[in-house]
């Protein structure tokens, strides 16, 4: 008898961002001088807004008084953030949740890698190729079979629908790592797909703060049909830079079916037997987001992100190389003049002292891609690009 999951060995190698740090690290212990440029793993350099620092401390505080000491809270988030988080993030989109439909994580990593349990292991998946590796990996994980939907030039980096019936689908937008955003029309293709097949959709929104476009989805609940056959994943990490701090939320709405039973209910049994909930403090960090002068730092913070992607993107294009993304999100996505993207990265490292991350660590489809990340502090992008452009 196996006692030991046997599908960890479906997993090529160590997680993706893990691998990359590895190589960093033995590249800097064999060149100790090296001046290198971090615009690999997607994390943020701006410290927190001062709204949200002003908050976190007013918490911590509060824990240090007993008429203001909080001890376990809901698994399911404080009423507080949840409220703010449909007032702020759901209410100008002209979606109304319920309060039970948000439930507040410590990330979207978290959830999107254990909300795969509500499912059967026999459950077939269908994910973009490139991909957030942590979709595939936790599917395979539990031993489903996942199905790869080609994300090319070619079809904009919006991946056909699959031909066979799928389950589950995993969507993007803004995409990592394409850097690309899905239209209004082309999710709703998707939409229609999912209710004529059963499909239940699984939308990662983290990047939505970098649309610049109007026109483009902030949410997949402003879309026709969305509440029946979508869960939506979003992220203060990239949102407010909270990468550190941990926090997100997932929305599984009451509409929701899967063989004529709710997956809020099921959802809700998990967290509570699984998780007891994000710390208060930063329940209040995230709380004071959606501040009146939280919003206007944070969106200081997200144009200085987009001014990074925007130096990225036309230096990178006036240096001859043809670059898709980082107009509506953070990653840029450059289509490398070789196949190889893990050679490439070797140089980059080398020659530049850039680090990136390498498309082929996000799927097959991703090779002969290159992902960099607007994350970075601005003058040291501006020296990336500087750095790049020389290489020739
Ligand atoms: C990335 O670089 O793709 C992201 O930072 C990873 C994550 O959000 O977990």
């Amino acid at each position: 008898m196996n006692r030991l999951n046997e599908n960890f060995s479906r997993l090529e190698g160590d997680y993706l961002f893990s691998e990359i740090a590895r190589k960093v690290e033995a590249y800097r212990r064999a060149h100790p001088r090296a001046d290198l440029i971090r615009l690999g793993i997607g994390d943020v350099t701006l410290p927190l807004a001062p709204t949200v620092i002003a908050a976190l401390h007013r918490a911590v505080d509060e824990m240090a008084r007993p008429e203001t000491f909080r001890g376990y809270g809901p698994e399911q988030g404080y009423a507080f953030l949840r409220e703010a988080i449909q007032q702020g993030e759901y209410a100008p989109r002209g979606v109304q949740l319920e309060p039970d439909e948000i439930f507040v994580s410590d990330g979207s990593k978290c959830d999107l890698g254990n909300l795969q349990e509500l499912f059967s292991p026999r459950c077939r998946v269908a994910i973009a190729d490139p991909v957030y590796p942590v979709y595939r990996d936790s599917n395979l994980m539990a031993g489903r079979e996942v199905l790869l939907l080609p994300a090319t030039r070619e079809n904009h980096f919006a991946p056909e629908l699959p031909t066979t019936p799928v389950d589950l689908l995993y969507l993007c937008s803004p995409n990592n790592p394409t850097g690309t955003a899905l239209t209004r029309e082309a999710l709703q293709r998707y939409l229609d797909y999912a209710r004529e097949h059963g499909t239940v959709i699984l939308y990662d929104s983290a990047y939505s703060s970098y649309l610049r476009d109007p026109e483009l989805p902030r949410s997949i609940y402003e879309l026709d049909g969305a509440r029946e056959v979508a869960i939506e994943f979003k992220s203060f990490s990239k949102a407010a830079g909270f990468t550190g701090l941990r926090c997100g939320f997932a929305v599984v709405p009451h509409a929701l079916k899967v063989d004529g039973q709710s997956l809020n209910p099921r959802w809700f049994r998990r967290q509570c037997t699984k998780f007891n909930g994000v710390a208060y403090p930063v329940q209040r960090a995230a709380e004071a987001v959606y501040s009146e002068t939280g919003r206007i730092e944070i969106a200081a913070q997200i144009a200085y992100y987009q001014e990074n992607a925007r130096l990225l993107r036309e230096g990178l294009q006036a240096a001859g190389y043809e670059v898709y993304g980082g107009e509506q999100a953070p990653y840029l996505w450059w289509k490398l003049p070789t196949a190889d993207s893990l050679a490439f990265f070797d140089r980059l490292l080398d020659k530049c002292g850039v680090i990136g991350t390498p498309g082929v660590g996000f799927g097959p489809h991703g090779e002969g891609y290159f992902r960099l990340t607007a994350f970075g502090d601005r003058e040291r992008t501006r020296e990336a690009v500087s750095r790049i452009a020389a290489l020739g």
